[in-house]
């Protein structure tokens, strides 16, 4: 019999950028065990290959699942729209069997569409008012066409326009100065209208987990009254409902969450204690991956 004590569910990102997910889980379920990984030794994400995406998050993923987590989340957009369909019929089947990982991505695309992932409803039976949404997001989640793919099958009258933020999660993690930022944003707030040649979005989503950390330069940088999405919150409405249709995978015994880095504790700890509203203490990863998750690439 599993001590329930060994239970807890774990948030994946590639830095910082989860945690903006974490305290949002953490708020919404204070009563369950939550443990941090934060790839800070690879970051950012954004710009690299789709296999090198695929195998971090696999490794990742593989890691916690040796602390002990049954659950995982993935609170990187990058990963789930790269890495988590391949690696949930390609890898978990073979390398972890029972356990279980979700990502960020299907949170936003029910709010967006207004309709349950697994729903089977032929594309426009509920086609809507036509609108369009911004996304903002990675290099490598704009190339995937996640987004844009997953809407458009659940709600073809919504237009989803893109524009890639190449730098972004770079500077967030790097803690640039706040100007630094504001006129990144504002570079790809002007790229965005561009595109839409001028007309504002009816909202716009922050497409990664960093993003939320510098919500108030897209609010600046966008039309006044333009809706901001994002996902945090979100996410921990889903996860609740999820855990309710799984209590297998729940994770009971609230605890202060316990912080991974494959960076530098002392480097990462500072930013992250910032960014997470409350003390985030890194401290090193020492679990290898136990399942040699990469021959499964
Ligand atoms: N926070 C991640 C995301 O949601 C990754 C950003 C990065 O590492 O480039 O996409």
């Amino acid at each position: 019999m599993e001590n329930a004590g060994w239970r807890m569910i774990g948030v994946f990102d590639s830095g910082h950028g989860g945690l903006t997910v974490l305290r949002a889980l953490t708020m919404a379920l204070p009563d369950r065990r939550f443990v941090y990984l934060g790839d800070h030794g690879h970051a950012p994400y954004g710009n690299r290959s789709p296999e090198e995406i695929y195998a971090l998050t696999v490794q990742g993923v593989d890691r916690l699942f040796g602390l002990g987590c049954r659950l995982v989340v993935l609170a990187c957009n990058t990963a789930a729209a790269v890495a988590l369909r391949r690696l949930q019929q390609t890898w978990l089947p073979h390398a972890w069997p029972e356990r279980r990982v979700l990502g960020v991505l299907v949170p936003m695309v029910e709010a967006i569409t207004g309709m349950p992932w697994m729903a089977d409803v032929p594309a426009g039976r509920h086609a809507g008012e036509p609108r369009t949404i911004g996304i903002f997001a990675t290099q490598r989640t704009v190339d995937s066409e996640a987004f844009p793919r997953e809407i458009g099958k659940r709600a073809p009258e919504v237009t989803v326009v893109q524009q890639a933020c190449p730098e972004l999660a770079r500077l967030i993690e790097a803690d640039a100065p706040r100007d630094v930022i504001a006129a990144a944003v504002r570079g790809y707030a002007d790229g965005l209208m561009e595109r839409l040649r001028g007309v504002p979005p009816s909202a716009v989503m922050l497409g990664c987990t960093h993003y939320p950390l510098v919500a108030d330069a897209f609010a600046a940088a966008l039309p006044p009254g333009v809706e901001l999405l994002c996902q945090p919150t979100l996410t921990a409405k889903s996860l609740t409902a999820y855990l309710e249709r799984h209590p297998e995978l729940d994770a009971p015994g609230g605890e202060h969450p316990s912080f991974h880095t494959t960076g530098e504790p002392g480097r990462v700890t500072p930013l992250a204690t910032r960014f997470f509203g409350r003390p985030a203490p890194f401290r090193p990863l020492v679990v290898e991956p136990s399942r040699a998750p990469l021959e499964a690439i």
